[in-house]
């Protein structure tokens, strides 16, 4: 890992992950690639190295890697569940066709990718509590769908090219550095800024939606891990299951409560609920834990004493 590109590096977990990466590898060995413009603090930009660049075009991305001699993706730039039920074409299209260009260079520049999967992969035939590692992965979002069709991709390549293509698939994310970009998780982090700043907030899923999430250190942490495990640690080649923890919607709000005693918080389902019910609420990631060593550090208390605090 000498020359590394994040692609939709201006995400939720792009610019998190960026933070980490520089600190550890230098600024200058780190490009940050997203269709949209950086962010700024102030009028300084974020990042040293910037491309904008849109995945689904695969002579401007070969360009990036060649400029850069990139030797390792994290390849993140997607269409997330909700936003790609509106649109789902562009979901296809980004989800499907960027991969496919990340994995030919991958193939052609002796690359290694990180791709992550998601729990939206499960559908409504998966079982819902402990989900295993192998099981029905027949979910009906375009999201979820090219889930599924990307860990086949990343395991034929891997299969047949040898291409050192690693992936998770990560449940609800939660993190305070930038807002969530369109997924069915994201009243789990809208909940803290309301908290902070209204003291309501009015959920659209239903109380006791309940469903595996992540703090977002131990997302990057993950991520890192498996990047830097011997190969010959890596046995699943499609996404390995991903958990931490799993609460309700109402068991989060109790919990921030406990901090600010005074939050209302209120439910009114929409189109979110039936994406979140056709997924699992708690998952067995056990392979993780023993192929190549996972843990997580944050529990329910942990992370939303954490979020409070930083979000203050
Ligand atoms: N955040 C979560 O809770 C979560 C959970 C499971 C899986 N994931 C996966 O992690 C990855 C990153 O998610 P995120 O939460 O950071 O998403 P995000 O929406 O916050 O960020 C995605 C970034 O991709 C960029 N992008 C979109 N289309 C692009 C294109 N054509 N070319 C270049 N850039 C483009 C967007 O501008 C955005 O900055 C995705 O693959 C997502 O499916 C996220």
């Amino acid at each position: 890992m000498n020359n590394i590109l994040i692609t939709g590096g201006n995400g939720q977990i792009g610019s998190e992950l960026y933070t980490v990466l520089s600190e550890r590898y230098g600024i200058g060995n780190i490009v940050s690639l997203d269709i949209q413009p950086p962010r700024m603090f102030g009028s300084r930009r974020e990042v040293e190295h910037y491309e904008i660049v849109d995945v689904t075009d695969y002579k401007a991305l070969r360009n990036t890697i060649k400029k850069y001699q990139i030797d390792t993706v994290f390849h993140l730039a997607s269409l997330l569940s909700a936003t790609g039920e509106l649109k789902p074409d562009l979901a296809w299209n980004v989800n499907m066709n960027g991969l496919k260009n990340v994995l030919d260079l991958a193939r052609d520049y002796q690359l290694q990718v990180f791709w992550p999967s998601s729990i939206a992969a499960f559908g409504p035939h998966s079982p819902q509590i402990n989900t295993p590692q192998f099981t029905v992965l027949d979910p009906n979002t375009m999201y979820g769908v090219t889930k599924v069709a990307g860990e086949l991709l990343c395991n034929y390549y891997f299969e047949k090219y040898n291409v050192d293509v690693r992936s998770l698939r990560y449940p609800g994310l939660i993190s305070y550095k930038t807002p969530p970009g369109g997924g069915t998780t994201d009243y789990a982090v809208e909940i803290f800024y309301e908290a902070i700043k209204h003291k309501k907030y009015n959920c659209f899923v239903s109380a006791e939606t309940r469903l595996p999430m992540m703090y977002m250190p131990d997302a990057i942490k993950a991520t890192l891990d498996i990047m830097h495990a011997p190969a010959e640690q890596i046995k699943i080649r499609t996404s390995y299951n991903l958990a931490a923890i799993s609460f309700s919607a109402e068991e989060l709000a109790n919990e921030i409560k406990k901090h600010i005693p005074e939050f209302e918080c209120t439910y009114e389902p929409d189109f979110h609920q039936a994406i979140a019910d056709s997924w699992p609420k708690s998952i067995d990631d056990s392979r993780a834990r023993e192929d190549w060593g996972w843990s997580h550090e944050y529990d329910l208390a942990a992370m939303t004493a954490d979020m409070l605090e930083k979000l203050a």
